[in-house]
């Protein structure tokens, strides 16, 4: 008999991963999106939070972004065998190709597209994110979006968050 080998392994597809831009609306569509479905949310930021029991803004500012992301890998590694979850992760997660790739083995990736002025709108009043406390944000965003872009574009799913509520977007992904 010719041995059956499956693509992915068993957790292929269990849960829905949000990625997506700082302010792109992961944490609030996941949480709304969770609960429609019956699932559990976590957030990778959340989990990192807890691990090192410091904040985002501590870590960039006592770490560095490097210590951030090897510590977001590490996490989103432990993020296996579960069932069922809505995972809202951090907006860099996608820099490094291999948490692409486990995200892929773990999940169906939705990436919630927003424009940077969208995006500009959403953080501008919000102090917590490291990587945008610059001169100039909306250049900031700019820039690193256009370096992310095509990483982002790797997902199963795409919804173009512009001028859409939160509601509309959790309907279109249950949709
Ligand atoms: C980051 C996004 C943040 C957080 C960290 C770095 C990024 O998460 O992980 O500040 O590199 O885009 P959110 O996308 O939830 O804001």
């Amino acid at each position: 008999m010719v041995g059956y080998a499956p693509p992915y392994d068993r957790d292929f597809r269990v849960n829905i991963i949000l990625t997506g831009f700082m302010g792109s609306g992961k944490t609030e569509v996941g949480k709304r999106l969770a609960k429609r479905l019956g699932y559990t949310f976590i957030d990778t930021d959340l989990l990192i939070e807890e691990k090192t029991g410091k904040s985002i803004s501590e870590i960039f500012s006592r770490d560095g972004e490097l210590f951030f992301r090897d510590i977001e890998t590490l996490i989103l590694k432990e993020l296996t065998g579960i069932n069922k979850y809505v995972i809202s992760t951090g907006g860099g997660i996608v820099t490094r190709e291999e948490n692409i790739l486990h995200l892929r083995k773990i999940g169906f990736i939705i990436w919630l597209k927003a424009s940077p002025e969208t995006i500009f709108k959403r953080v501008n009043t919000e102090t917590h994110r490291p990587l945008l406390k610059v001169d100039n944000p909306l250049e900031q965003i700019k820039k690193l979006m256009s370096q992310r872009e095509q990483s982002y574009s790797e997902a199963d799913l795409t919804i173009d968050t512009d001028g859409l509520e939160v509601e509309d977007i959790v309907n279109n992904i249950i949709r």
